[in-house]
């Protein structure tokens, strides 16, 4: 059983061919500009900028509010090193912050005590595709004047209040990277949720200069604005996301099948204490990224996994907490600096799920989980 492959069809191939006849190869050609329409008429999303991964929107939307040396920038420990580098290549500091117990979110009832006058971001991060309370987030941001960034990287197509995750806050990142629910191979987006960005993105994200405008015609050679890095990918992987975000449904459709199979086959575990289903607030939808199963404890996690290898189902934990990963300890933290994030970060584990698992491998994961809880 494959723990997750992206799903590739006729028309991926389709597009790809057709880009590399027609010599699509480099950015911001006809594909990547036909991505960009389906996300408007599919989300309502405006300003959104291709890029070479959701790592480089991160760095994007680093440079875009000017972090420097210095400034503090407030973010769950409980995601990928990609959120946190994006800014401690700035030079700015992370404040660690520690996450909720239903949705391993960022706590936002914890974000104001780490607020200091050097601080300038909260970074939040939807994890596994379910959204942060952004209001409160935003409502603090706010009041404190600093900028919110939305690490959308796992949450394409789940809403906050109706909203889509990515359209949050000033600006969204989303990641299209293979693991993901749809995907270019390598690739990510930013959104500027406010115009005023969008004329300083397209010049960041292309070598610092106003190239964007030469293609536009506007002008009749472009030169250096800026500062920026080579971050718009090649049209070739724009046309492998064109066929997936054309398939969104389908795929979407999928994925949710498996979720909500797991969900309710897993209610009675949950009912005898074996383990904690996720948890979705009512404020939110989630797009199925994940389905993770907080089991009691640390030692119960790791035999359950390691006894489902042995079935060749892979199973596997979520992040390693960053405060307490080599780097995070170089930084000065301690595990003890975010309880929760330690001690859920070693209680979860992963389960299949991906556009391409079948639902007989979704049902031979929970007979066997089933089998090995009744027997421990
Ligand atoms: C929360 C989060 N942020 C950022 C990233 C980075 O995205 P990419 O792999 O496209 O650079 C990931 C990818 O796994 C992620 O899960």
């Amino acid at each position: 059983m494959i723990f997750s492959q992206p799903n590739i069809g006729e028309l991926e191939k389709k597009y790809v061919l057709d880009a590399l006849e027609r010599k699509m190869l480099s950015g911001d050609r006809e594909y990547t500009h036909r991505v960009y329409k389906e996300f408007e008429r599919r989300f309502g999303i405006k300003n959104m900028l291709l890029t070479v991964s959701g790592t480089a929107a991160l760095e994007m939307a680093g440079l875009l509010i000017d972090l420097k040396e210095g400034d503090e920038v407030i973010a769950p420990s409980f995601t990928f090193s990609s959120t946190i580098n994006s800014f401690l290549l700035r030079g700015a500091k992370v404040k660690f912050c520690d996450i909720r117990k239903d949705t391993y979110n960022i706590d936002e009832n914890l974000i104001e005590q780490l607020i200091t006058d050097r601080t300038k971001a909260i970074y939040c991060v939807d994890y596994a595709g379910v959204p942060c309370d952004i209001d409160r987030i935003n409502e603090i941001a706010d009041r404190h004047g600093l900028f919110v960034i939305e690490d959308a990287a796992q949450a394409v197509g789940s809403t906050y209040k109706g909203k889509y995750c990515g359209t949050l806050t000033e600006f969204g990142c989303y990641s299209f990277h293979e693991t993901k629910n749809y995907v270019m191979g390598e690739g990510g987006a930013i959104i500027l949720n406010e115009e005023k960005y969008l004329e300083r993105a397209e010049i960041i994200r292309e070598k610092g200069t106003n190239r964007a405008n030469l293609l536009r015609g506007i002008v009749d050679k472009y030169t250096w604005h800026d500062i920026g890095s080579s971050y718009l990918p090649s049209d070739v992987l724009a046309a492998i996301l064109l066929a997936q975000t054309e398939r969104f449904d389908e795929l979407t459709r999928i994925r949710m099948e498996i979720y909500d199979f797991y969900q309710e086959a897993f209610r009675e575990a949950e009912e005898k204490g074996w383990l904690r289903r996720p948890v979705v607030p009512g404020y939110a939808t989630h797009n199925a990224h994940m389905y993770n199963i907080l089991m009691p404890d640390d030692n119960t996690r790791t035999w359950l996994s390691d006894e489902l290898k042995k079935d060749s189902i892979p199973a596997y934990i979520c992040y390693v907490p960053l405060h307490s990963s080599p780097m995070g300890r170089r930084l000065g933290y301690k595990a003890e600096d975010c309880p929760v994030t330690e001690e859920y970060g070693n209680r979860l584990l992963r389960l299949p799920l991906s556009s391409c698992l079948t639902m007989q491998e979704a049902e031979m994961t929970v007979q066997k989980i089933y089998e090995l809880l009744k027997n421990r």
